[in-house]
């Protein structure tokens, strides 16, 4: 089994592109966000823990998103490996997926900070699919997405003061990572400030080296 990492602090377009990476490879998307707001909705012990952390822009507890991969991983659809979206956020975490399942590529997507508001502020998704969209840069069609269940979700921690304690952790808990994969020789860093398909085949050719 490997697996590959989307890597880059919020609002990088780390889902936009697993959306379609995931295609593209057949990798089931492990988003770390995704499973904690699910966990937040159903009123788990996990999301109890969370729903503090979630919404003033901090980390959740290594050990509580150490639990959630750990079991998510044995999934039958895992079996060849998956897409990690927003995990591993921490040296920790990296750590312990080491121990859990071989990464082959760590793909950055990197964005200036001033770019990061405007696109997280600006973003709403279907509740029915999950797909992504942005006010201005990614509209869904007139008649809503093509999944059949439309129905626009903003999410709790997309506001002004959130998105800049959620950059803070990133440079301070999160960019350090990417020495730490360097050093493995597997970090490939693509410039996320264009075109979203632009990016997506940058991230593809990056996955054949
Ligand atoms: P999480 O849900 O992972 O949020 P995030 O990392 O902050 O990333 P986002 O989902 O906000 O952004 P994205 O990179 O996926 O961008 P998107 O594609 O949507 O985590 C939320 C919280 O959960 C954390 O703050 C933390 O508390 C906790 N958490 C989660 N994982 C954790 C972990 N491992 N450890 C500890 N705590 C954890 O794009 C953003 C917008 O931009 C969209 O509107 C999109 O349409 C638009 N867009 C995308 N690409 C482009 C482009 N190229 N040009 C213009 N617009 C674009």
């Amino acid at each position: 089994m490997s697996s590959i990492v989307l890597f880059g602090p919020p609002g990088a377009g780390k889902g936009t592109q697993a959306e379609r990476i995931m295609v593209a490879t057949g990798l089931p998307q492990v988003s770390t966000g995704d499973m904690l707001r699910a966990a937040v909705k159903a009123g788990t012990e996990t999301g109890m823990v969370a729903k503090g952390f979630m919404e003033s822009g901090q980390l959740v507890p290594d050990a509580v998103i150490i639990d959630l991969i750990k079991d998510r991983i044995l999934e039958p659809d895992a079996a060849n490996g998956v897409m990690f979206d927003g995990f591993p956020r921490t040296i920790p975490q990296a750590e312990a997926l080491a121990g859990i399942t071989s990464v082959t590529h760590v793909i950055a997507i990197e964005v200036p900070d001033e770019r990061i508001v405007e696109r997280i502020c600006g973003r709403y998704s279907c509740a029915g699919c999950g797909s992504v969209y942005h006010d201005t840069f990614n509209p869904v069609a007139s008649g809503g997405c093509n999944c059949g269940q439309w129905q626009e979700k903003r999410r709790a921690d997309d506001n002004e003061t959130t998105v800049n304690s959620r950059l803070g952790a990133y440079h301070e808990q999160t960019s350090p990572l990417a020495d730490w994969y360097r050093s493995k020789g597997i970090f490939h860093a693509v410039n996320g400030d264009r075109a979203i398909d632009e990016i997506t085949g940058d991230i593809l050719v990056a996955l054949n080296q």
